[in-house]
């Protein structure tokens, strides 16, 4: 398990995602109101970054630009085609007014080709 310092809580637009390339991880890291959420940042049908997509507040879904699908900021799962498959999502928590994010084994996600 390793906790990573993101960033600081206020350098996030509000209700907005930002890409975050951190010792090999890439994150895109949502700001919903005073929540904060973190997910891997290439979507699981093409390399492409989510960060780079909006923010639907209504349904809690951060859009990829490619394509149009749009991903469960709480669970990952894709709820449109054409991506199928999850994308990682990760313990994100405020501490301090720092952004951490604690990535376990099983839910790494390397970086990679940007998009
Ligand atoms: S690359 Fe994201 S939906 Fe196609």
């Amino acid at each position: 398990m390793t906790v990573l310092d993101v960033c600081a809580f206020d350098d996030l637009e509000p209700n907005s995602a930002q890409r975050f390339d951190i010792d090999g991880h890439r994150l895109a890291i949502v700001r919903f109101d005073d929540d904060v959420f973190a997910m891997g940042d290439k979507c699981s049908h093409a390399d492409f970054s989510l960060a780079e997509g909006e923010l639907d507040v209504d349904d809690r879904t951060l859009e990829c630009w490619k394509h149009g699908s749009t991903f469960s900021i709480d669970s990952g799962e894709p709820t449109c085609l054409p991506a199928t498959k999850s994308v990682p999502v990760f313990e994100a928590a405020v501490s301090g007014g720092r952004v951490q994010v604690t990535i376990t084994t099983d839910t790494a996600v390397s970086g990679g080709a940007s998009a």
